[in-house]
């Protein structure tokens, strides 16, 4: 693994390098599609979270541009794993899934396999790959992404896998090609990496240390989204709130908030992650009087011990989580909230699982997304001897998992029968009759609709709750 990158270019020299390797990657697509009369397919499959999902589509851009042609599966000539690594399960999936890929390749030899994203950062999981998945061809890790049109052509004119995983980077990397899943909507990052060493978490050992991409740039980006047809965009980050402290001129995610309110066209501001740490007042404010931006806030709870809190490196305690809820819904009365629970935590005791149910039963969530606590190795809580009996986490997990369900049941159950903003955004995929959109809550309603629809508001009476998701009926356009 190399420690940094050792070219010394700026971020806009990066740049123009990379778009000489697409030029040249180009030029080695179409000789390939001459000699097989056909052009080339690619599939990128993206495991994990929302950054993940960008970053795909920033692979998916380079691809396109090169000429590649997207399939809907791993029959193609190109295929990538962007992998996650935050839990066990996220890379037993990648391990399941090469096994298909090697009796894919065997009965297409132009096929190329590629492997990046969080889990390659990991010099365990290289060293598997390298050794007992010989087949693929290129390994590249989270800090180099942006050099994929380089590292694509290096491994186009050789025989032998490539591996290039640094341990982090100061660079940020802007214009290069991005291929959007929705045209209406786009992820955008507004800053990278995380700081916070969270004991369970292994994101800051793969992802590196925090750096904030400029406001100018971050606007200049969603301003040419906007041109383009997007009218919702999602401000992405591990930890949004800490957004902006190491610029050269702070600026603070209210700041930066305020400054997205203002573009125009744009329609609808979401975000993501937020750490109760850093959620200051400000925020709050600016939550409040942006009109733009959603009445919705995803706030990891992780425990609702404060005992367990402390040994998770948290910086918050049960009381101060709770009181930081309290401020938000007496600002936001509508506010949604979502969170991140782990059951199972080293340590965890009946009375430190029955504070968490606590704080459950008081925050009434709208959703909540429960995770078994797995243990990944280098972090902290990896080496503590205190690791629970997987039965009692299983029990534990059951009971939490009902109890949010419960709760988002009957949150739901409050808004039916009301009339509703809500933005198409895809067809139906069982019945496509109907269109399938979102709330500013982020809640999901059925509606019937044409695919011309999608993309543009509706008012929508949400005439039956179904548990978590509504069906509903237009009642005007928005
Ligand atoms: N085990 C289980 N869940 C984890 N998360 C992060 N690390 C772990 C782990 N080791 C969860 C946290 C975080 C979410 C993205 O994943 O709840 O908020
Ligand atoms: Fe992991 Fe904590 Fe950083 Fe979130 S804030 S990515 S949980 S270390």
């Amino acid at each position: 693994m190399r420690d940094f990158e050792a070219n010394g270019l700026s971020g806009a020299e990066e740049t123009k390098l990379q778009y000489e390797y697409i030029e040249k990657a180009k030029k080695y697509v179409s000789q390939k599609e001459k000699e097989l009369g056909r052009k080339l397919t690619c599939y990128v499959k993206t495991f994990g979270c929302q950054m993940n999902a960008r970053d795909s589509e920033k692979l998916l851009g380079i691809l396109n541009e090169i000429g590649y042609v997207e399939t809907e599966d791993e029959h193609a000539d190109f295929v990538i794993y962007n992998t996650c690594t935050v839990r066990e399960n996220a890379n037993n999936k990648v391990y399941g899934r090469l096994g298909y890929l090697s009796n894919y390749k065997k009965k297409n030899p132009h096929m190329m396999i590629a492997l990046c994203g969080c889990m390659m950062q990991e010099p365990e999981v290289v060293e598997k790959i390298r050794k007992s998945y010989r087949f693929v061809n290129l390994i590249f890790g989270t800090h180099n992404i942006y050099k994929f049109a380089e590292l694509l052509c290096r491994s186009m004119e050789s025989d032998s896998m490539i591996v290039d995983i640094w341990k982090d980077t100061d660079k940020i990397v802007e214009d290069l090609p991005v291929q959007r899943k929705y045209s209406f909507k786009s992820g955008v990052n507004i800053m990278f990496g995380c700081n916070n060493f969270c004991s369970y978490c292994i994101v800051p050992y793969v992802r590196g240390r925090e750096r904030s991409r400029e406001p100018k740039d971050i606007i200049r980006e969603i301003e040419s989204l906007v041109a383009d047809g997007v009218c919702e965009v999602m401000l992405l980050g591990q930890n949004v709130n800490s957004y902006g402290k190491n610029l050269e001129h702070p600026v603070t995610f209210a700041e930066l908030l305020r400054e997205v309110n203002k573009i125009e066209g744009l329609k609808r501001i979401r975000f993501m992650t937020s750490h109760p740490k850093d959620l200051s007042d400000d925020l709050i404010l600016a939550m409040k009087e942006c009109d733009k931006v959603c009445k919705h806030m995803h706030l990891p709870l992780q425990s609702g011990s404060s005992r367990l809190l402390k040994i998770m490196n948290r910086h918050y305690d049960k009381e101060q989580y709770l009181a930081l809820v309290k401020k938000l819904r007496e600002a936001i009365p509508d506010i949604a909230l979502t969170t991140d629970i782990i059951v199972g935590f080293p340590g965890e005791t009946e009375e430190d699982f029955n504070e968490t149910l606590d704080v459950v039963k008081q925050v009434q969530y709208d959703s909540a997304f429960t995770f078994i606590y797995s243990k990944r190795t280098g972090t902290p809580a990896a080496a503590m001897k205190n690791q629970v009996d997987p039965d009692e986490v299983k029990r534990h997990f059951d009971i939490l998992l009902k109890e949010v369900q419960e709760i988002s049941a009957k949150k739901a159950k409050e808004l039916e029968g009301r009339v509703m903003e809500v933005l198409a955004e895809e067809q139906n995929i069982q019945d496509a009759s109907l269109i399938t959109g979102r709330l500013s809550n982020n809640s999901v309603v059925h509606f019937p609709g044409t695919p011309d629809m999608i993309g543009k508001f509706y008012m929508v009476r949400l005439t039956e709750c179904r548990g978590f998701y509504y069906l509903g009926e237009i009642v005007e356009d928005a």
